[in-house]
């Protein structure tokens, strides 16, 4: 497995089990959900498996989910085939959506996994496709400073707090002997400052601020606001 894209196309051990799947969609679908308005066209790029999807596109007038893993994207199809708010598309696919077409990007729990190239590639296509007054939401932007035993140690936290503590310790230990590990240290991660990714936002178009929390459970981690300049 050479990139992060068929490591999340893989039997994966990132979700430990179905209740810390179900409390990640709870928490972040809520996070994102903050900061889309009724009747919104939405993207979702690097949906994963966008388990919060429903719940948005409640509120949104369209949900659109692009991922490039596609295994996941072809399951992710299957199960929300029926609801006709929700489209599923391939990057390439979102790539050719028209200018101005959205109110609301979102780019959650992705930027760690991108080379900073493709990141600003990335921002350029979403300050094309957002409206103006539209927003772009980084969220989970990963530090500088941030070893693998601190996420190791949030887990545990987050496991002990919302009940699964035992199946965190299996899955950190399943984790650390998988491709997870081999990966982190090969591919890397990237990591931003808050100066860094905020000067990244204003080089590609955007007026950009952090928000006071990040979505999802990690405050350790980072999320920025960025309305077309
Ligand atoms: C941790 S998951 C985040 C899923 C979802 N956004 C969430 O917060 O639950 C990381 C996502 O980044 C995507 N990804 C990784 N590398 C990528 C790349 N080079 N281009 C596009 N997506 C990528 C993966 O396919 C995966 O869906």
């Amino acid at each position: 497995m050479a990139d992060w894209i068929s490591f999340f196309d893989s039997d994966h051990s990132i979700y430990v089990n179905a209740r810390h799947r179900e409390v990640h969609a709870r928490i972040t679908g809520g996070g994102m959900l903050a900061y889309v308005n009724a009747g919104d066209a939405v993207l979702d790029y690097g949906c994963g498996e966008a388990a919060y999807a429903e719940r948005i596109a409640e509120k949104a007038g369209r949900l659109m989910l692009c991922e490039a893993a596609p295994k996941l994207r072809e399951a992710l199809s299957a199960r929300v085939t029926s609801n006709p708010k929700i489209s599923v598309l391939t990057p390439e696919e979102a790539a050719a959506l028209p200018d101005a077409s959205l109110e609301v990007v979102i780019l959650h729990s992705v930027s760690q996994y991108l080379s900073p190239q493709l990141t600003d590639t990335l921002f350029l296509l979403f300050r094309r496709l957002l409206r103006p007054g539209g927003r772009l939401i980084v969220g989970d932007v990963v530090q500088p400073g941030t070893p693998a035993w601190k996420d190791a140690l949030a887990l545990l936290r987050f496991g002990a707090r919302d009940g699964f503590f035992v199946a965190s310790v299996f899955g950190l230990l399943r984790t650390a002997l998988s491709d997870y590990s081999k990966l982190r240290k090969d591919a890397g991660l990237t990591r931003y400052g808050e100066a860094q990714m905020l000067e990244k936002l204003t080089a590609t178009g955007f007026s950009a601020t952090r928000a006071p929390v990040n979505i999802g459970h990690l405050q350790t981690r980072m999320t920025f606001v960025a309305k077309p300049a």
